[in-house]
């Protein structure tokens, strides 16, 4: 080679090829390459195909596709490992350990535009995502700015299609509240939302899912005119994806690979894929919390005002007592401001966020609860009037920091955002681009004023509340809300395996009126125990019942009922799970150890096949005792027939011994280990 020829070789882009990335442990190995000029990846456990050849790319609305004619120009490796500390969680030490391989990517011809591909692969999965640098095309001189209008992105996920999966339908009006379909992947015919749970003929866990979902629509999945799965971006109203302003990074793609329903859950990689808080938060604190709640959805209080209105300030006085009386710290109290009369459903335009109705004294009832060291947890419902919310905000936020509220459960009923009623579909989903940054939003001003967030009608978890730990816990799955004809006791054992891998979830657990007319549930006594070990509440579990169904009289006098003890001493924070059985909407336990205690509590759930299990206790810690409080179904408890069928026994138990348990049909059992 001439000199000259020598160094043109130099800056010509060579065609790197075939590459291989591997997990730390090598058993995970993915594969990408070009198929002439179009990007693709694969990816093997232990040898065997999990996900086969599956392209990547992008259509635009003002652009021409990003999806062929590509070429690597430049490859680059890293490997990453270490151990950082999860505020509020399941967990406290986590370990964020992956090998990472970015192609660089440039089209051969035409506007020459670059892209990078970023994958990440971990012990327990991969994940990737597109990153879009800063460039020419597209850019708008008079606006100094670069937009691309994203109209599909085409990312595969070609999985066998004979693999069982479970999953919730997309683009319905109760968003992301309904019952699990487990259906193999031929036979999917809507889209469908992630977390996206699948077991493969091989017998291997997948879940398909995102991370740091920012400014861009949510990932659905559907069938593509191959049969292969495919990434449908939720719409926004005029049509397009996304929006995005260049330099942009999508979120990652996330793929969970597990031998076992169970080890899915001990996955953290969504929250490894987000960044560290980028300020102190260390004023997050996790409570429990009862509410002048479920007393609307049984009918004797209402959000409106008149004779059954909830949010008076009698009823405040009297629920503060409540929560002093019961050792629980949070109260939360909704329907308290002007907008709730009439169809609100329909009229989110009217929700008024710093006018309290006239019987409802808000000072007053503040400086009651802080006199009882009682936290309260305010409320904005905008039925998805999110015009009507911004225009209010921050003032909204200001006027409950103003009286010391600290804590704030918002609600976003209605099928789109900014529609003119509940069925109107002219408005944009929760779950588009429109959505994802509001939510956003909301988060940050939250943060800003140190106000921790409980958001109902959500954008899905992926993760983003290791940045902004603020952001407590969520709704987005059906709950107990739904007891009273939508629930089936199948619904909370698939639960952990699907929407538990999108991060915390108010489920409102804790129902001890188990047979209420108006409510009647699918779970026994015990059940609803073993819920606050189950189901991770992301730090904010509310005690969900009318309060004075936790008491009961004793020889004339009125005390707390013995099960209750168990919704007193069950931690919010956890420093270890253990996920220890489990099936995919037949059954699960799990033990989680609390942060501030060397205690464990054991958690398990059924659907309605009553199960005996026995539970090897080899987790605990050694050389210590435990005095094992055993909360559970009795042999003839049934959630039907005999739901209040419990008993409560103790044992002293030792790391390495059995402990038998027994739950029945739509049963469960919650264990505390006490040192
Ligand atoms: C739906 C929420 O999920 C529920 O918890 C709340 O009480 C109502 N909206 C009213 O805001």
């Amino acid at each position: 080679m001439g000199i000259k020829s020598f160094f043109q070789s130099l800056f010509k882009p060579r065609d790197h090829g075939a590459q291989s990335l591997f997990s730390p442990n090598g058993r995970l190995e993915l594969f990408f390459n070009l198929d002439n000029g179009k990007p693709f990846y694969s990816v093997k456990k232990d040898g065997k195909d999990m996900v086969k050849k599956s392209f990547l790319g992008f259509d635009f609305t003002n652009l021409a596709p990003i999806k062929s004619g590509l070429k690597v120009i430049r490859t680059h490796r890293k490997s990453f490992d270490e151990t950082w500390t999860m505020l509020v969680g399941e967990q406290e030490k986590v370990r964020n350990n992956y090998n990472e391989l970015a192609i660089y990517l440039s089209e051969s011809e035409g506007l020459r535009r670059i892209m990078t591909l970023r994958f990440r692969v971990f012990d327990d999965g991969f994940a990737f995502r597109y990153e879009f640098p800063m460039q020419d095309a597209g850019v708008d001189e008079k606006k100094h700015s670069c937009e691309w209008i994203i109209s599909d992105e085409l990312t595969e996920f070609n999985i066998d299609i004979n693999s069982e999966t479970w999953s919730i339908p997309a683009y319905q009006p109760d968003r992301y509240e309904y019952l699990y379909e487990k259906k193999p992947i031929f036979e999917l015919e809507k889209f469908r939302h992630t977390p996206f749970t699948i077991k493969t003929p091989t017998g291997h866990y997948l879940a398909i899912h995102e991370a740091a979902l920012y400014d861009y629509g949510s990932m659905t999945l559907g069938l593509n005119e191959n049969k292969k799965l495919q990434s449908d971006i939720t719409p926004l109203s005029d049509g397009s994806r996304a929006h995005i302003k260049l330099p942009f990074n999508t979120p990652w793609r996330t793929v969970l690979v597990a031998h076992s329903a169970t080890e899915l859950l001990k996955s953290r990689m969504m929250y490894n894929l987000n960044d560290k808080p980028h300020k102190d938060f260390n004023w997050v604190k996790p409570i429990k919390f009862l509410g002048i709640w479920w007393a609307m959805f049984v009918g004797e209080f209402s959000w409106a005002t008149g004779d059954r209105h909830g949010a008076t300030t009698e009823h405040a006085l009297e629920y503060i007592d409540y929560c002093v009386r019961l050792g629980i710290s949070g109260l939360l109290i909704e329907g308290w401001n002007k907008g709730w009369d009439g169809t609100w459903i329909d009229n989110g335009d009217l929700f008024d966020f710093t006018t309290p109705t006239d019987d409802f004294d808000i000072k007053k009832i503040t400086d009651y609860a802080r006199s009882q060291n009682v936290e309260i947890i305010g409320h904005h419902e905008t039925a998805g009037a999110v015009k009507n919310y911004e225009k209010q905000l921050p003032k909204a936020l200001d006027y409950y920091k103003e009286f010391g509220i600290d804590y704030i459960k918002l609600g976003y009923v209605g099928s789109r955002m900014n529609a003119r009623s509940y069925h109107d579909t002219h408005g944009e989903f929760h779950h588009s681009q429109f959505g994802v940054r509001h939510y956003q939003k909301i988060v940050e001003l939250a943060a800003e004023r140190k106000i921790c967030l409980d958001i109902h009608e959500p954008i899905k978890g992926t993760g983003i509340e290791r940045t902004f730990p603020n952001l407590l816990t969520r709704e987005g799955a059906r709950g107990q809300e739904y007891e009273g004809g939508g629930i089936t006791p199948e619904h909370f054992v698939t639960l952990p395996f699907t929407r538990g891998l999108a991060g915390g979830f108010d489920m409102t657990p804790g129902l001890f009126d188990l047979t209420n007319f108006m409510r009647l549930t699918t779970s026994t006594l015990a059940r609803q125990l073993a819920f606050y070990v189950c189901i991770w509440h992301g730090g904010l579990p509310m005690i969900a019942d009318r309060p004075e169904q936790y008491l009961e009289y004793q020889d004339g006098f009125q005390v707390i009922k013995p099960a209750f003890k168990f919704l007193q001493d069950v931690p919010v924070n956890f420093s270890r799970t253990i996920p220890l059985l489990g099936e995919i909407g037949e059954f699960f336990v799990t033990a989680r150890q609390d942060r501030d205690s060397k205690n464990w509590f054991i958690g398990g759930l059924t659907d309605q096949q009553p199960r005996k299990f026995s539970l090897f206790l080899d987790f605990l810690d050694s050389d210590t005792e435990y005095e094992a409080t055993v909360y559970g179904d009795e042999e003839f408890a049934h959630y039907r027939d005999n739901p209040y069928g419990f008993k409560i026994s103790s044992q002293k138990v030792k790391k390495g011994d059995y402990l038998p348990i027994f739950m029945a049909s739509g049963g469960g059992v919650a264990i505390s280990l006490k040192v």
